[in-house]
């Protein structure tokens, strides 16, 4: 096993890294985590040390202390899970080099060593956090093939899609108005409904909190909705079953209202009242091979100003906690990302 030099880092750097201190069993808190000076690993054959540029902050990193999903779930002491953004600094595998921009679980923290294969090669962007959020796997991507999939879209077809002023909601919204359908977002507050009108330009929102949620359904879909993009679950997503068409299509993305406590997350949708509904679930990860004909579609729109990009930037890794807590709550506007360096 060969192993890396860390040549070009001084002797004495170190790497913060953020641990989970305790599991929690109810609403997250910052006490939850632990703040640690680790070193920077060293690597060995098929292994790439990268330093992480951004974390992308993603409700699932919730989920990851309470069960294995498609990872394992993150045990007390250990090095919290998440995707990021990094560069390469020093490589023992084919096929990736020094300066080379991946993305993959790296964990919260400045320094990861990782498994080659386990790393996704992406285009170099400017800015570099649109990697995270327009392109971002867990975003702009997840959006895109949860819709192409899934959602069937046609023309003049009317979409639902909630957590709408978040990252995949965002940009599901968007994609669906560029693909010609009547778009509803719902979100929470006033100002996240602004957002939704008035700069991603979708036709209609509803503020859960505030709206009979029934009422603005049939208000806004009074023919039903066709496509129910869903990102929350719970009540939302209840509702918007109430209101499906016969043949429509539900894309269960997540369903981040069951995700802050100890209990699992629900669907709220029951598939025995929706015979003629189809209803999937889908895990973006098992799509990445497609994701060069979307970057090549999405960078379409982005450069003809047809997508409005959100991004929602915290500095400084040692406040991840504080921004994926603040998330859970609602806190951010499109794609929530923590600056590591
Ligand atoms: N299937 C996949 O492969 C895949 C990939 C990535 C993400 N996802 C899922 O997609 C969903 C959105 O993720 P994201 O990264 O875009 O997050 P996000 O929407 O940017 O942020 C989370 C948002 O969820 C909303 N929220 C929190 N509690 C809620 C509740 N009880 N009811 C309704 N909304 C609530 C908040 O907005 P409000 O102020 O509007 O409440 C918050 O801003 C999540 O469920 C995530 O797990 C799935």
């Amino acid at each position: 096993m060969r192993s890396g030099s860390n040549a070009g880092l001084a002797a004495n750097t170190t790497n913060l890294q953020i641990r989970l201190a305790r599991r929690p069993d109810g609403t997250l808190a910052e006490d939850d985590f632990q703040l640690v000076d680790g070193t920077v690993p060293r690597i060995g054959a098929g292994e790439l040390l990268v330093h992480v540029r951004y974390l992308s902050t993603d409700p699932a990193n919730r989920v990851y202390m309470k069960r294995k999903t498609y990872r394992d779930q993150v045990q007390t002491g250990e090095i919290m899970g998440g995707f990021a953004i990094a560069e390469v600094l020093e490589s023992a595998a084919d096929g990736f080099a020094p300066g080379d921009l991946v993305f993959g679980d790296t964990g919260w923290q400045e320094f990861a060593r990782v498994a080659a294969s386990a790393m996704l090669k992406m285009p170099r962007v400017e800015p570099l956090s649109h990697l995270v959020s327009v392109y971002g796997i867990t975003a702009g991507y997840t959006a895109f093939i949860g819709l192409g999939h899934f959602g069937h879209l046609a023309s003049g077809e009317t979409v639902v899609v909630s957590g709408a002023a978040g990252a995949v909601g965002s940009m599901a919204g968007q994609i669906a108005r560029l693909r010609g359908c009547r778009v509803i977002g719902i979100a929470g507050g006033a100002e996240k409904c602004r957002v939704l009108t008035e700069e991603f330009r979708i036709d209609a929102s509803i503020d859960y909190k505030a709206d009979d949620l029934d009422e603005a359904l049939a208000r806004f879909a009074p023919e039903g909705i066709d496509v129910y993009f869903d990102n929350v679950g719970g009540e939302t997503s209840q509702a918007c079953a109430r209101h499906m068409r016969r043949s429509g299509r539900i894309v269960l993305c997540g369903a981040i209202s069951g995700y802050d406590s100890a209990a699992a997350p629900e669907t709220g949708i029951s598939p025995r009242k929706l015979a003629n509904v189809s209803i999937t679930r889908f895990l973006v990860l098992d799509y990445l091979d497609q994701y060069p004909d979307a970057f090549t579609q999405m960078a379409a729109w982005v450069a003809a100003g047809d997508i409005s990009v959100r991004e929602d930037i915290v500095v400084g890794l040692e406040n991840a906690p504080a921004a994926l807590i603040g998330l859970l709550g609602g806190g951010n506007i499109g794609k929530r990302m923590v600056k590591v360096s």
